[in-house]
C-alpha cells in the first residue's frame, strides 16, 4: 500500500511519520510545502503523474482559524482551491483521496452530536473555506474519505494541551471558556484510526463523509482542569463566558460529532478524551 501524506510537518502529519515504522506492509511519501506546495498546480501535476499511490491522505491546510478572518484569500487558496486540484488530479491518476476537514463547517446551534449529513452553516472564513474544499473533494472525487474532525491535539505543533501545559507552569491562575462545548482528538488515535480505514476500503467506490472524535463531551475549562491535574500542576482553572473572551472568527458553542458512522462502518473503537489525554501528556513529559 502506497501512502502520500501531504502537509505532513503539521500535527496530524508528523504522528503518520512517527507511526510509520509500525506499518511495514505501508510504504509512506512524506510531503510538506517545500517538496510539494499544494498551490503549486503545475508541480501537484507532475508529482502524482511520476509516482504511484494508492492513497493520499492530505493533512495539509490553512488552519490558521482568527487569522483566516484578515487573509480570506490564503484560506481558500490552500483549503478550497488547492483541495479541488488535488482531488482533480487524484481522480486523474486512480488515487483515493483521504481529506481532513472539520467541525467549523457546522454553526454550532445544534442541541444533539452533529451527524455527517446536517445542515453544514460555517461561521468562520476557515469553515467556509474547509466547507468549499469538501465540496471540491465531492464533486471531482468518486471514491474519497471525508474525515471531520475538531479540536486536534498532539506532541507536535502548537495545540491546547501544549498551551495549558506551558501556560499553567507559569502562572498561579487561567482562565478558560466554559460555554464552547465539544469533544477533544488526539492525533495518534486519528492517524491510527485512518490507516485502519485504509486497510478495509478494497472495494468501495462512493464518496464518504465520517465524523471522528474522541469519546466524551466537555467544555475548554473541563479540558484544562483535566490538563493541570493529570499533569500534577497547581495552577487553579477559573471558568469564563466566550464573550469575557473575544477571538476575530466566530467558533461553534456546540460541535460534538457523532461517530455512529465511523465506528459502525470500520468497527473502530473510540478512545475516551481522558485515557488519550492521559497517554498524550506522558509522551510529552518524555520529550
Ligand atoms: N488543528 C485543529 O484543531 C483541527 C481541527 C479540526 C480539523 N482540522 C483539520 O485537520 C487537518 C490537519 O490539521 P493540523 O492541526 O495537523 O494542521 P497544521 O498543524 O496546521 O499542519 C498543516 C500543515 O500543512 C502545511 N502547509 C501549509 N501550506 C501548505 C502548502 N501550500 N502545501 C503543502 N503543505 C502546506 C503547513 O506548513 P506550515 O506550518 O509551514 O504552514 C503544516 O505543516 C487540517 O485540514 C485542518 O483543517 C484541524
Amino acid at each position: 500500500m502506497k501512502i502520500l501524506i501531504t502537509g505532513s510537518n503539521g500535527q496530524l502529519g508528523s504522528e503518520f511519520r512517527s507511526l510509520e515504522n509500525k506499518y511495514r506492509d505501508y510504504q509512506f511519501t512524506f510531503t510538506d510545502i517545500e517538496e510539494l506546495d499544494l498551490t503549486d498546480f503545475k508541480a501537484v501535476h507532475l508529482f502524482l503523474k511520476e509516482n504511484k499511490f494508492d492513497y493520499c491522505v492530505n493533512c495539509a491546510g490553512y488552519t490558521a482559524v482568527d487569522k483566516a478572518e484578515d487573509e480570506p484569500d490564503k484560506a481558500f487558496l490552500l483549503n478550497a482551491i488547492a483541495v479541488e486540484n488535488l482531488a482533480k488530479e487524484c481522480a486523474v491518476n486512480k488515487i483515493r483521496l483521504i481529506h481532513i476537514s472539520t467541525d467549523y463547517v457546522f454553526d454550532g446551534n445544534s442541541t444533539r452530536p452533529y451527524r455527517e449529513d446536517d445542515p453544514l452553516s460555517p461561521e468562520s472564513v476557515y469553515g467556509f473555506s474547509k466547507l468549499k474544499g469538501e465540496e471540491a473533494v465531492l464533486k471531482y472525487s468518486s471514491n474519497a474519505i471525508i474525515i471531520r474532525t475538531a479540536w486536534l491535539c498532539s506532541r507536535y505543533g502548537k495545540n491546547f494541551v501544549k498551551t495549558i501545559l506551558n501556560l499553567g507552569s507559569e502562572k498561579n491562575e487561567l482562565s478558560v471558556v466554559d460555554d464552547q462545548i465539544g469533544s477533544p482528538t488526539f492525533t495518534h488515535d486519528l492517524a491510527f484510526a485512518i490507516l485502519q480505514i485504509t486497510s478495509s476500503l478494497k472495494n468501495r467506490n462512493t464518496n464518504e463523509i465520517y465524523h471522528y472524535s474522541s469519546e466524551g463531551i466537555i467544555s475548554w475549562f473541563i479540558f484544562a482542569k483535566a490538563i493541570i491535574e493529570i499533569a500534577g500542576l497547581t495552577c487553579e482553572i477559573k471558568p469564563v463566558n466566550t464573550n469575557e473572551y473575544p477571538t476575530k472568527a466566530k467558533r461553534p458553542v456546540y460541535s460534538v460529532l457523532d461517530k455512529g458512522k465511523i465506528e459502525n462502518d470500520f468497527g473502530l473503537e473510540i478512545q475516551d478524551w481522558k485515557s488519550s489525554l492521559s497517554k498524550l501528556i506522558q509522551d510529552l513529559k518524555k520529550l
